[in-house]
């Protein structure tokens, strides 16, 4: 009686182990952008000086800041689904606001253009 008793506990514990390092796994494996595109994200800026002053008063304070929600510039993995919608639903998206985004990522006065040069700057990977 002893010994089926004590081999399920040994496959229980046994399954429980392989849940525990799973879990773990998949914490580490989905975590957030990792450590150099927030630093990167931090201080870069594009390099066109009308687009750079645009994107610093507007898009910077969400896009740059790795505890947002957005995008953050130059994360590569979070840009691609986004332009792969195309470049006209972005703008849109933009115009409009989307989720913690407000209407024209607080740039009222930004012509499409001007959106599609940040847009384009923001998709650009951090390390090509
Ligand atoms: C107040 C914070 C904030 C500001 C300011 C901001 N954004 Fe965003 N942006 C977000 C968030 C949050 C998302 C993700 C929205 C979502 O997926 O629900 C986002 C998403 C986007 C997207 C992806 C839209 C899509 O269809 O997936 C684009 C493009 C974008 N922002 C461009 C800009 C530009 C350009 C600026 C500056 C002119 C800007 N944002 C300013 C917060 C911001």
């Amino acid at each position: 009686m002893i010994l089926p008793n004590f081999s399920l506990r040994s496959a229980l514990s046994a399954v429980f182990a392989l849940v525990v390092t799973a879990l773990s796994t998949a914490c580490t494996g989905t975590a957030g952008p990792s450590e150099d595109i927030v630093e990167y994200a931090r201080s870069a800026t594009p390099n066109d000086p009308e687009t750079a002053e645009i994107y610093q008063r507007s898009c910077m304070a969400c896009h740059g800041n790795g505890a947002s929600d957005a995008p953050l510039t130059g994360n590569h993995t979070a840009w691609q689904p986004r332009m792969d919608k195309g470049m006209d639903t972005l703008l849109n998206n933009v115009v409009s606001g989307m989720g913690g985004m407000p209407p024209y990522g607080l740039c009222m006065d930004c012509n499409a253009a001007e959106f599609q040069a940040l847009i384009t700057f923001m998709a650009t990977p951090a390390k090509p």
